[in-house]
């Protein structure tokens, strides 16, 4: 435990951090919501969201992980020994390997675009070449599969490559790489002739559309967007050293990933108004709409090998975060090497997470097999970010207030008194005690349906 593998530099701790909350989340969730809720009325309440929960959240795992310098279980075990609140950690670890059941498997289509794109298959396509490429893909019973275990072969080489060689490394350069492929992306699309139309559909504010289930999905988007409420900053944090101010990067990664996601609506809905488009939802943005805005543009071909390359970047540093999680579990806890750790994640992500591939559309395989109503997919989906991910947050906090205390916190958060921020540990520490968990409980509360107000 002494030689615990670090980020070496405060790049590799943005890059890293901003490599986890970078995903699939910016590029057709926070796009097709805040199309779809009220454009700029959406964001402003995601930004509520955001500071009030979402950034609490991060700071209070980062403070946990680096505080106890170990994985979430044995981080709540080290700060409160002989008591249940290890749970949260193990809650993290069900929940990282959850969300990494379905989002492999979409990061595995994504994967498998790059291909399509580069080859040709999407010049002078046509609406039904393009949905008919979608629906052969996520109803074979094997393509999906295959390229669910390309993409956890290559998390797993990254992974097994340590904190610093792997991940530190790899953020360090993929995730400048990204930006410029955005940018290349949002430069075309905003040059396009009636280009107007896409950025009034996503800046426009719409206060009419705003009610009780903007809020809901405003909260679990934070949520989901930064990788909270499920162990993944914890076991960043733990990577992080005693020079790192925890709020002030915890507000950069935050700014920085909702850039990239307003940079990901701006390359995506002009374009997709100015050829006419409906900005439809989820998947099918991404999978169908996207390839045939794209090869309607001059160069769109190229575009959109890029686009589905920078996506593909994006989910893959997030999924190096979720996959961190078990691994460093097991193998301080258990004490298995790296290696072995990794393998074992994965190959146990393979066998449950096809489940997930042959559930994704009603025509799969298992298309039709429901739990409690859902699809595997579906459920693997709903339990994380519904369940798993708010209870997290809220009992991280909780336990903040209620088991840290404000004098540790105030050591952690001013790296044991180098930082003179007073004011910052006293406002965070009354957000955490009242307004963050509070926030989560009633939403929460009312997103199971326990409270209807
Ligand atoms: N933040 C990622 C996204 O927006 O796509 C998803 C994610 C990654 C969630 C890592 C949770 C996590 F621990």
């Amino acid at each position: 435990m002494q030689n615990r593998d670090k980020f070496t530099t405060s790049l590799g701790v943005l890059t890293a951090t901003l490599g986890s909350a970078v995903g699939l989340g910016n590029i057709w969730k926070f796009p097709y919501f805040t199309g779809q809720y009220g454009g700029a009325a959406f964001i402003v309440i995601y930004l509520i969201c955001v500071v009030l929960a979402g950034i609490p959240v991060m700071v209070s795992e980062f403070v946990i992980g680096r505080r106890a310098n170990s994985n979430p279980v044995g981080a709540f075990k080290k700060l409160a020994p002989g008591s249940a609140w290890y749970l949260i950690g193990y809650s993290g670890i069900a929940a990282s390997f959850l969300i990494m059941l379905f989002y492999t498997s979409v990061a595995g289509w994504v994967y498998s675009y790059i291909f399509r794109a580069l080859g040709g298959t999407f010049i002078n396509t046509s609406p039904e070449t393009t949905v008919g490429v979608f629906g052969k893909l996520i109803t074979s019973y094997y393509e999906p599969i295959v390229w669910q275990i390309i993409v956890l072969i290559v998390v797993s080489s990254i992974i097994i490559a340590g904190v610093q060689k792997g991940i530190e490394r790899m953020t360090k350069t993929l995730m400048p790489i990204l930006f410029v492929l955005l940018l290349l992306c949002d430069i075309r699309a905003l040059t396009l002739p009636g280009a107007q139309k896409g950025i009034e559909f996503l800046f426009k504010p719409d206060f009419v559309k705003l009610n009780r289930e903007v809020i809901i999905i405003a909260l679990g988007l934070a949520f989901f967007k930064l990788s909270v409420g499920m162990g993944t900053m914890v076991t960043y944090g733990s990577y992080f050293d005693n020079r790192q101010n925890l709020p002030a990067t915890a507000i950069k990664v935050a700014l920085s990933d909702i850039l990239v996601s307003m940079m990901a609506g701006l390359a995506i809905f002009p374009a997709v108004f100015a050829f006419g488009f409906e900005p439809d939802a989820g998947p099918g943005l991404l999978f169908i709409t996207i390839p045939m805005v794209f090869s309607k543009m001059p160069l769109g071909n190229i575009l959109l090998t890029i686009f589905f390359l920078l996506t593909a970047i994006a989910a893959t540093t997030a999924m190096m975060s979720l996959l961190e999680v078990p691994v460093a579990y097991l193998v301080e806890e258990k004490g298995f090497s790296r290696p072995t750790a990794t393998i074992m994640s994965a190959v146990t992500i393979a066998l449950l997470g096809s489940t997930a591939s042959l559930s994704a559309d009603a025509g799969s395989l298992l298309g039709t097999v429901k739990i409690f109503g859902k699809t595997f997919f579906d459920l693997y989906d709903y339990i994380s970010s519904n369940i798993l991910m708010p209870v997290g947050g809220l009992f991280t906090v909780l336990f903040i207030v209620w088991i840290l205390g404000k004098k540790s916190l105030a050591l952690e958060l001013s790296n044991n008194g180098q930082l003179n921020n007073k004011g910052v540990v006293n406002l965070f520490y009354t957000v955490v005690k009242y307004i963050t968990p509070l926030l989560i409980i009633i939403i929460f509360l009312d997103s199971i349906g326990i409270l209807k107000f």
